[in-house]
């Protein structure tokens, strides 16, 4: 009896050893594993692919708890610059065409609020009381829609004079690290 009292606590015993020794070495391991996936939320930045994205669609992502996505815009030249959009064959004036009101890093302050003028990159919330917006690409034209309140923005983010919502959507700290990657990132640089 006293026997199996003594093997019953010996397991335990090698049990918990064993326990302590697979959080000893997952920690240790913790910086390799670190450096095998750069570009996870806590090292400071997320990396995204933009290879797979194609005129007209996007990607989303969750980055410091809000969600960004990185639309990859239709080729139209000198109509971004403009100080009204086209929306449903007529065009509609801007409430903000030059940010000077909006929120973004002064690399986006330009009429593509953005690095690069075919990859738009920005918060989806609405900045009328913050829902998520939706892309809608259609006809080779791209308009931002909110669902709540319908507040509606260019494919700059930039909101149209009829939307209650009264500033431009918000853009987030990202560098452009090659051709079709990004790098959000909680500072700028
Ligand atoms: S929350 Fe987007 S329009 Fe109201």
């Amino acid at each position: 009896m006293n026997r199996k009292i003594n093997l019953t606590r010996r397991a335990w015993l090698l049990r918990i050893v064993q326990g302590f020794s697979v959080i000893g070495l997952s920690l240790l391991a913790y910086p390799f594993i670190r450096a095998l996936f750069p570009g996870a939320p806590e090292a400071g930045y997320l990396e995204v692919d933009l290879a797979d994205l194609q005129p007209g669609e996007y990607t989303k992502v969750l980055w410091l708890g809000r969600s960004v996505m990185v639309l990859r815009r239709y080729p139209k030249g000198k109509a971004l610059a403009s100080k009204s959009v086209s929306a449903t064959h007529h065009l509609v004036a801007l409430k903000d065409p030059d940010s000077s009101l909006s929120v973004q890093p002064s690399y986006a302050q330009n009429s593509y609020r953005s690095r690069r003028p075919d990859i738009f990159v920005f918060y989806s919330n609405c900045t009328h009381l913050g829902c998520e917006v939706a892309v809608s690409s259609e006809l080779a034209q791209t308009e931002i829609i909110c669902p709540c309140h319908q507040s509606r923005f260019d494919d700059a983010g930039r909101v149209l004079q009829d939307a209650v919502a009264s500033y431009n959507l918000e853009i987030p700290f990202y560098r452009q690290m090659s051709k079709n990657r990004i790098r959000l990132q909680s500072h700028s640089s």
